[in-house]
Order: C-alpha cells, then structure tokens, then sequence
C-alpha cells in the first residue's frame, strides 16, 4: 500500500492517533512565496488532493529551504523527497539533449515554448530519458519567460558594453558560451548566491527574467535591466520514477491532468506578473533599457552548431523549429490581418 511505504513522504497521525491514508508529496522550488511558480504549485496541490478526496496532499517547501537546486535534484533521485522545480540547467547536465530546449535561439516566445512542452510526440522520448538511470521523471515544465542581462554599474545596449563584465550564469557549459558570445564574462553559480555577490561587487550583472529580478531582490543591487531577451528559459517538474510508476494508474492521470491544468495556470500569472515585477523594480529605482535586438541575435548564432550536435538533438531541434515556425507564422499573419 502506497501511503504505508517507507519513502512515499512519510505517515502522519490523526487526531486520536491512528495512521491516516494521506500520501505526502514534498516539493522543493527555490523561489519565494510571492512567484507564480509556487502559486502555481499552490494551486497544483489543492487540486489534486480535492480530486483525489484528500488522500494525497503536496507539501511546498520554497526558498530552498530544502537546498539548492542541485541539491534538490540529488534528493529526488536518492528518493529523500518526491519532487522539485528545476531549471533546464540542471537537466542539461544529467542529459544533454535537455540543451536543446534551454538554447537561446530555440524559441522565440513563451506560446511556441509551451506548445512543444505539451507535445509528447516531441517531448515524450526526453522526459522519459532519465527513469532508468537517474530515477527522475519529467511532468513538464513551467515557463521562465524572457531573460534579460541586468548590470550594477553600466547600461548595456550592445554586446560591446558587456566586454570585462562579469556576468552570472546558471551552471551550465551552454550558458557559460552564451555569455561569452554575448561580450561578456561568464561566472556560474548557484541563484541563492546571486543577490550576496552582486551585492559585494564580486559580480557586474546576471541575467534572469523580471519576475526573479523582483521576487529574488536582485533590482536592489543591479539597477539597470536591458532587454537582452537573449532565451526563454524553461523551469521542469521532476518527480520520482519509482513514485510515479507506484501511484495507482487513476491517481497517476489525475497527477497529471492537474499538473497540466497547473501549467497554464502558471503562464496566465507569469504574464501579469512580469508587467508587475518591472512597475515593482521601477518603484525602486531600476532602470529598464531597450537594445541593439539584432547585434545580441547575430553574436549568439553559432551556439547552435555547438550544442545541437548529435542525429537525435538535429532530430529534435527541428521538430521544434516546425511547431515554433508555425506559431510564429500564425502570429505573423494574424497581425498583417489586423494591421490591413
Ligand atoms: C529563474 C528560474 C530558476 C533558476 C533561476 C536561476 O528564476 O525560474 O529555476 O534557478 O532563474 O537563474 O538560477
């Protein structure tokens, strides 16, 4: 029985002491309470434990509390909790061919980003690709929206601007060429330990989407925020294999139709909340630029033939370009439409 094995999040009492059915789900994110990941994740929760008569409850722990994300990946894979957010970072470095999604070039909106993540004929085979080996199954992803470079000292309009800088990446060989072709100097480190290094000079910027910009606070220690748009990041549901081949397959589908449900829930407040988070950093000071779009997309150009390498990555990379090139003409002409 699920709720009775070790592991499965543990057996709570109830009021007069005798073990209860409820399944706990611990899931780690390392943003605060005010993100709509974890509002997402909120929302993630209650629905599932209303659809499944409160036999499963899935418990947030935000702020890292439980570690850092490379930490939190190390514990779903021993199976010390049962889920996390993780960036497409971190899966980059577990397998590669996660690259393929994370690329700045990939996408050019959050609508095509969105429309592969819930197309398993693409997706399927990838976020399956770790349950042997690593014990992680991919759910699917919530958006990060644009990134963008943000800077202590110096406005950035052009990849020249950014020559001497060091910049804060995530931990990934990809993001460490995408600052380098972008002119500056790439420093990796974890995002808890961004807004302390800014702070004391040891970084000159970071790059990130407004919404982190705000929740994370960096707006008080790099004030000016230029509209690189240089990737649409991508944040990932992973989830214990064993768990998820372990759940009844009712409660399984139920899992995952309201984890879906919670993903177009997160994109609705990830577009109110970026127009929100800019107003918020304005209120205190920050600064927001426009760039020279097509110098920062030319220099970033070659990162592909560097990353996109393998027949299967090609493969993928180019069932993606279809459905993005068809959402981008979609989009091209529906504004023609509305222009004429
Ligand atoms: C975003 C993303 C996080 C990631 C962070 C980072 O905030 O949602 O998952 O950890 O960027 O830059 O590290």
């Amino acid at each position: 029985m699920l709720s009775g094995c070790a592991g499965f999040g543990g057996i709570k009492l109830d009021s007069v002491g005798k073990p209860d059915t409820v399944t706990y789900l611990k899931v780690a994110l390392n943003q605060t309470t005010e993100h709509p990941s974890y509002k997402a994740l909120e929302f993630f929760g209650k629905e599932f434990s209303k659809a499944t008569g409160g036999r499963y409850q899935i418990e947030i722990f935000p702020n890292e509390q439980l570690g850092s994300q490379q930490e939190v990946l190390q514990m779903v894979k021993s199976g010390a909790i049962e889920m996390a957010i993780v960036s497409g970072t971190q899966l980059e470095n577990v397998n590669k061919d996660f690259q393929v999604l994370d690329m700045p070039t990939t996408f050019t909106s959050i609508d095509q980003q969105i429309a592969v993540l819930k197309d398993r004929e693409i997706v399927g085979k990838l976020f399956e690709s770790l349950e042997k080996r690593d014990n992680i199954t991919v759910l699917g992803g919530y958006t990060q929206g644009s990134r963008n470079v943000y800077t202590t000292d110096r406005v950035i309009k052009t990849p020249a601007d950014l020559k001497g800088l060091k910049i804060r990446v995530q931990e990934s060989d990809m993001h460490i060429r995408m600052i380098e072709l972008m002119g500056g100097s790439a420093t990796p480190l974890s995002y808890g330990e961004v807004y302390s290094a800014l702070q004391a000079g040891v970084l000159d910027g970071a790059e990130n989407n407004a919404v982190s910009y705000n929740t994370a606070k960096h707006m008080e220690v790099a004030n000016h925020y230029a509209y690189t748009n240089h990737l649409i990041g991508l944040d990932y549901m992973i989830l214990r294999a064993d768990l998820f081949r372990a759940v009844p397959e009712k409660d399984r589908n139920l899992l995952i139709e309201k984890w879906n449900d919670s993903m177009d829930f997160h994109t609705k407040l990830w577009i109110d909340y970026t127009k929100e988070s800019e107003e918020i950093a304005k209120e205190h000071g920050a600064e927001f630029n426009e760039v020279d779009s097509e110098a920062f997309f030319n220099a970033l150009q070659p990162i592909k033939d560097q990353f996109v390498v393998t027949p299967y990555q090609k493969e993928l990379y180019a069932k993606i370009r279809a459905v993005a090139d068809e959402l981008e003409a979609g989009t091209k002409a529906a504004t023609e439409t509305t222009q004429s």
